[in-house]
């Protein structure tokens, strides 16, 4: 095997390390035990510790890593162990490393969902976006990560796992590294280029709407926030049927403002750059379907980007305009900055036509969301209580953490418009609650999720599986969210 690191672990307050870590400890003199007696090992959450083999095993370091306490262990805790592991090997120079199997004897968690858990977790936590550094890192890329397991018997399990692994962390990585990338370089153009990469890849159906078919459907929302940028809008449509017996599809729409300006509302200047990140909905949902396509599941599902810049230029929407959107809808504009639900408005519109449903939208739609919530909790607004529960289901089932919002009727009257059927903003209070009332106008009656990320998108820190930068998060309970979909279908249309 020679590996640059094993990976063992150890839960809270056990004296002598049982299972594959008591087998290591075996072959190191009890090296692991000695250090626990002495009270150096605890195996609380988070704790690491780094042990040299001398020769006596096949990997020149062990790892102990602490699971904290047994009773709170789970599938979360593993992906977490399995991140802040592999890069503390990083940074102790290792390039190949090898784990054992956490939770599966003491834990017992099932062989495939630890296998899977693992492998997410070294996935996603050794990710880095270093695409514009000359310079090459200080420790250099892990290059291979082995699950170690003497029960031949839990093999075929474990490789399922790891696999299923692979696949829903390539698509997290894929979904950050859009939401990272400069808005320079990600723009409308780019996201169709990279959907089309993936239609190619995934055998999908892709459909991109140009300006003048924008025209033609009178998308008035995506077209009126793109007036300001020289930058085309692209309205991107990637198609999936793996059940081509029905007639139903799922619909995802994303979110795809590749810069927010605020426009002629121009925002303050502080952490504008952070703007580039607001089409982490349209990464979200594209990475959904980079998986689908790899994981081909039994169940039709679309993919919705209206994607374009929102800047201040000449011809920019001015706060005051009224336009239409396709639905047929008048918009007066409030404020120039509260662009995303109008192009969420023409995606939904179309979706609707296009008989897709349930509908589901991501985006990084409000500030508030993120006074409400912090950057922990994803808010969820519906208008359909099954669907609501289903959603919410697929993130506990990733360890996401979601809130369903209230979606009181009450809340609909701040839209109301002088001079229009509705206005884009709804004053200050409840601002998350009003945009998701917004959205979900253009929804209709079709059973709708909507999920703001705007408070979770990015974070500072980096915890468990997740680093500086875009987290990724949303695409592990979606892609749960289309499995869980292919398996027992919902209920109605
Ligand atoms: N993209 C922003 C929301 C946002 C803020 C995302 C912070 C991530 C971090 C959105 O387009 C926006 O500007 N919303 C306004 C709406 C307001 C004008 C009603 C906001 O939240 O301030
Ligand atoms: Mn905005
Ligand atoms: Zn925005």
């Amino acid at each position: 095997m020679d590996a640059d690191a094993l990976i063992v672990n150890l839960f809270e307050g056990v004296a002598q390390p049982g299972g594959a870590a008591g087998v290591v400890d075996r072959a190191l003199d009890g090296a692991i035990t000695q250090l626990i007696t002495a009270g150096e090992i605890k195996g609380k959450t988070g704790e690491l510790t780094l042990v040299h083999s001398l020769g006596k095993i096949p990997a020149s370091r062990v790892i102990v890593a602490g699971l904290g306490k047994e009773s709170q262990f789970n599938v979360d805790a593993i992906r977490r162990v399995s991140a802040e592991a592999s890069r503390f090997a990083r940074s102790r120079g290792a390039r190949r490393v090898a784990t054992i199997v956490h939770g599966g004897g003491a834990g017992g968690i099932d062989a495939e969902r630890a296998a899977q858990a693992i492998t997410e977790g070294a996935i996603l936590g050794l990710y880095r976006f270093r695409r514009h550094m000359s310079k090459e890192p200080e420790n250099g890329d892990v290059q291979e990560t082995l699950i170690v397991e003497r029960d031949e018997a839990k093999r075929s399990q474990l490789e399922k796992g790891c696999a299923m692994g692979t696949v829903v962390a390539g698509a997290v990585a894929s979904a950050r590294d859009m939401i990272n990338e400069p808005a320079n370089f990600m723009t409308p153009g780019t996201m169709a280029d990279i959907a089309r990469d993936l239609a190619r890849d995934g055998g999908l159906g892709l459909t991109v709407l140009e300006r003048a078919q924008m025209r033609e459907l009178g998308m008035g929302g995506l077209l009126g926030v793109s007036q300001g940028s020289h930058q085309d809008p692209k309205f991107i449509v990637l198609s999936y049927r793996g059940d081509p017996g029905s007639e139903k599809a799922l619909g995802l729409v994303g979110k795809g403002i590749t810069f927010d300006s605020g426009g002629i509302s121009l925002k303050p200047s502080e952490d504008m750059g952070d703007m580039k990140g607001d089409m982490a909905g349209g990464a979200t949902v594209m990475a959904v379907m980079r998986a689908v396509g790899r994981l081909k599941p039994a169940v039709n599902v679309t993919a919705i980007v209206p994607a374009t810049e929102n800047l201040p230029g000449g011809s920019a929407l001015k706060p005051g305009d009224v336009i239409t959107a396709m639905s047929g809808k008048t918009i007066e504009i409030i404020s120039t900055d509260a662009e995303g639900r109008l192009v969420l408005a023409d995606a939904l519109s179309y979706a609707v036509k296009n008989g897709l449903a349930p509908l589901v939208d991501v985006a990084t739609l409000t500030g508030a969301v993120r006074v409400a919530l912090g950057d922990v909790t994803v808010g969820l607004f519906s208008n359909n209580e099954e669907f609501a529960g289903r959603v919410m289901a697929a993130a506990a089932e990733a360890g996401e953490r979601m809130w369903q919002m209230p979606m009181f009727e009450e809340y609909r009257e701040q839209n109301k418009s002088d001079v229009a059927d509705i206005k884009n903003t709804g004053g200050r209070y409840g601002g998350a609650i009003t945009a998701a009332q917004f959205v979900g106008e253009f929804a209709g009656d079709v059973p709708w999720v909507h999920l703001d990320i705007a408070g979770t998108s990015l974070t500072g820190k980096e915890k468990g599986h997740v680093v500086k930068g875009a987290t990724g998060g949303g695409v592990r309970t979606l892609i749960n969210l289309v499995m869980g979909l292919a398996a027992a279908p919902a209920q109605g249309r």
